[in-house]
């Protein structure tokens, strides 16, 4: 199948672009290949390549700057979304679009299954919730993927960033008080590549197994790494004041996807493992 990657030099672009290849045809695009929020590059975009399926992982992904640029990710989110789910539905393409837990306050504190309710606290959060609306309201076959916490191959990432603090300061205090799904990008790739092409429509959660703090996080890096996690201090989000509030627990229950047979995902424990393992190897591309 000829798939249709935006975004493809971002953090989960790359992964995909990676684990896809063997079975697909694949055009990745970015910003530098034409802004997606002008709708006739998009249509030019559409138009060239005549991609059997769209898979839209290019975003505005700066959470805190989100706020003080509220327009500009306003249009890289929802009005980009909404250009690109118009062309997909002229040319007959089903699209994939990546989606957040930010969509959710993150006040339910059980977890949220597909079909909870968007009441997203920040403006990232709602530039997402604005982007799923416009691939609802596509009539050809749609997708959407929400996932959390993702890290992997990419300039900056929260376990990247635990890693070396542990190398610069004899401790650190994390946030203890904000809960949801660490993602490896790679795992990610895998359920896209179960989605993606298939017959199942509608809204999928794919995250690692588990939700945890970014406190317990941080703590199983410094496992990872060979270093007393005890060096590391729960803290609550105050202490770290942001312009973007985030929810207080935002886990992700994935049952659709497992009801669609997608393969077992694997834990979290496994995923920060096998990833520290790349960084502490420097095989990764942004070390
Ligand atoms: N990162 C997370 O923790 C997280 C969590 C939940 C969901 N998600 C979602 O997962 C997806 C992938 O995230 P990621 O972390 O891999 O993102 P990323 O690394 O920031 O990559 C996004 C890519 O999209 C490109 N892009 C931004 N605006 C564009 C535009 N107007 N036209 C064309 N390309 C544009 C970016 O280019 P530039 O870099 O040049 O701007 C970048 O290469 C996104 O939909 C995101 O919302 C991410």
């Amino acid at each position: 199948m000829k798939i249709l990657v935006t975004g493809c030099a971002g953090m989960l672009g790359q992964a995909v672009m990676a684990r896809l290849t063997a079975a697909h045809e694949l055009v990745g695009i970015d910003l530098a290949d034409g802004d997606l929020t002008d709708a006739a590059v998009v249509d030019e975009l559409m138009d060239r390549h005549t991609p059997e399926w769209v898979l839209h992982c290019a975003a505005w992904t700066n959470v805190d700057g989100a706020e003080s640029a509220k327009e500009e990710a306003l249009a890289a989110n929802g009005e980009a979304t909404g250009h690109l789910a118009a062309a997909c539905q002229r040319l007959a393409a089903p699209l994939t679009l990546i989606s957040t837990d930010y969509v959710f306050d993150g006040r339910v504190g059980k977890g949220y299954v597909e079909d909870g309710i968007r009441d997203p606290v920040n403006h990232y959060g709602l530039t997402k919730a604005r982007a799923e609306e416009h691939v609802e309201q596509m009539t050809t076959p749609w997708q959407i993927v929400r996932t959390s916490w993702l890290f992997g191959d990419g300039k900056v990432n929260f376990i990247k960033t635990i890693r070396r603090l542990l190398g610069e300061r004899d401790t650190l205090r994390v946030v203890d008080d904000q809960e949801g799904c660490p993602t490896y990008v790679d795992d990610l790739a895998a359920v896209l590549e179960f989605l993606v092409g298939s017959q199942h429509v509608g809204v999928f959660h794919g995250t690692n197994r588990g939700a945890i703090t970014w406190y317990t996080l941080a703590c199983e890096v410094a496992r990872c790494v060979g270093t007393d996690p005890g060096r590391i201090h729960p803290c609550p989000s105050s202490e770290y004041p942001t312009p973007a509030k985030r929810p207080a627990n935002s886990e992700l229950l994935s049952s659709r996807l497992e009801e669609a047979g997608c393969p077992d995902r694997p834990t979290w424990q496994d995923a920060v493992a096998r990833y520290v393992a790349r960084l502490e190897a420097g095989t990764v591309i942004f070390p």
